[in-house]
């Protein structure tokens, strides 16, 4: 049998102590050891007993410069799958939620809170420790994709995303190189089933009737195959209200997702139910699909907002859709970078042709188009998610 997780708090402050002890109160085979001083007075005993824990927690002042080097120090010098998780203050800034992470730290946390919302966030850490120790690590990363409005193209995004995650090589497409999943959370005007020309699936519909908690059992015989190498869970046939899922279903539909594949793709409904929160709890990163108009622009931020304010260190990736990547960018776009606190990085062609002839075929564009600049400018998208989710993985691993 796996042996305990181990966690290791660092922090002088009372506050954080009780939190962290309460969090951790009702959880099971968990072993909490704390260090009673800041992590800046960290000595070399402590950095050497900070690299033989699971999880390493502590409280920090993103603002202060030794804080920060102390934690690179336990950076450099811990072990192979060890997690760190900061406490920081709630109005921490992008800037220095993204110094944080920058430094090593896995997870943000915002302070002050109760000890049953840091319970709540830490499950998923906790959760991954403990698959890694029993699965011998299978676990896949999960991408969300969610939209700044409708008809911006999300589900085109995660759809062809999926498909080329899987990173099929040579022209004879040899089996992929990587197994993904695809699931349509968006239950009521799911198009993923449409766009790969499979047929409405009743698994989310049984979720919703019955009272079936999805494991990786449920998964396997829920999940359609794409000629292509997917697997997806798309919508139901019938109208279902949103409220019929709830929060754990999805948790452990995630769980049994990425315990089974290397890439969990999510397609996102509009409104934000509260089953939202254990996906975007349970996401490596988040996909907006927006475009640089005022309105899309606005609702962005307003997502990013409510992403972050559980989640501060979430890594956001802005894909904007319709517009191929400028030579320079003009000032509105400038303007929309600033209001977003993020560099534009991705960009996606309006390209008609080739996006009305994959929804026409159900097909991906990597099948049907696959020279066109849409169909390479999502292949690059896929590269890109696969590259800063295997550094954020050696980061975490080194
Ligand atoms: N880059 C693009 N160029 C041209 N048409 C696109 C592009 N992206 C998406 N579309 C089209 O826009 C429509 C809406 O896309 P969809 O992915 O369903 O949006 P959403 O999921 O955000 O509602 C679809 O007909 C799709 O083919
Ligand atoms: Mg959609």
């Amino acid at each position: 049998m796996a042996s305990a997780t181990s966690v290791l708090l660092i922090s002088d402050d009372q506050g954080v102590s009780n939190a962290v002890s309460l969090a951790l109160s009702d959880k099971r085979r968990v072993k909490l050891s704390s260090e009673n001083r800041s992590v800046a007075s960290m000595n070399g005993t402590a950095v050497r007993m900070a690299a033989e824990n699971d999880i390493v927690v502590f409280a920090t002042d993103p603002g202060n410069r030794e804080d920060l080097n102390a934690i690179r120090a336990l950076h450099a010098e811990r072990g192979e799958n060890s997690i760190f998780l900061a406490l920081t203050d709630r109005d921490i800034t992008l800037a220095r939620a993204r110094a944080l992470s920058d430094a090593g730290v896995d997870d943000v946390l915002p302070f002050p809170v109760t000890g049953e919302e840091l319970g709540r966030q830490m499950e998923k850490w906790l959760q991954k420790v403990a698959s890694s120790k029993t699965s011998g690590g299978h676990d896949g990363s999960v991408i969300v994709v969610s939209q700044a409005r409708g008809g911006i193209g999300a589900t085109t995004v995660a759809v062809n995303l999926a498909d080329q995650l899987q990173a099929r090589k040579g022209r004879f497409r040899r089996g992929p190189a990587n197994s993904v999943a695809i699931v349509d959370l968006d239950l009521q005007f799911g198009a993923v089933g449409d766009f790969l020309d499979i047929e409405p699936q009743e698994g989310l519909m049984q979720l919703a009737t019955g009272d079936v908690m999805p494991d990786q059992m449920w998964v396997e015989q829920s999940l359609a195959d794409t000629p292509g190498g997917l697997s997806v869970l798309a919508a139901p046939a019938d109208f279902m209200p949103l409220e019929a899922i709830n929060a754990k279903q999805i948790e452990s539909l995630i769980a049994a997702l990425r315990a089974t594949h290397d890439y969990v793709v999510v397609d996102m409904p509009r409104a934000l139910v509260d089953w939202i929160e254990p996906v975007i709890n349970s996401a490596d990163e988040i996909q907006i699909v927006t475009d640089t108009t005022v309105p899309s622009i606005r609702a962005t931020r307003r997502l990013m907002d409510f992403y972050m304010a559980d989640n501060p260190g979430l890594q956001i990736e802005i894909v904007i859709n319709h517009e191929k990547r400028p030579m320079m960018q003009a000032a509105h776009h400038k303007e929309a970078a600033r209001v977003l606190e993020k560099k534009f990085e991705h960009w996606l062609p309006h390209d008609p042709k080739a996006a009305r002839n994959a929804v026409d075929f159900g097909r991906p564009l990597s099948e049907v188009s696959p020279r066109s600049d849409l169909a390479k400018a999502i292949g690059l998208l896929a590269r890109g998610t696969v590259a800063r989710l295997s550094t954020g993985e050696r980061a975490s691993a080194s």
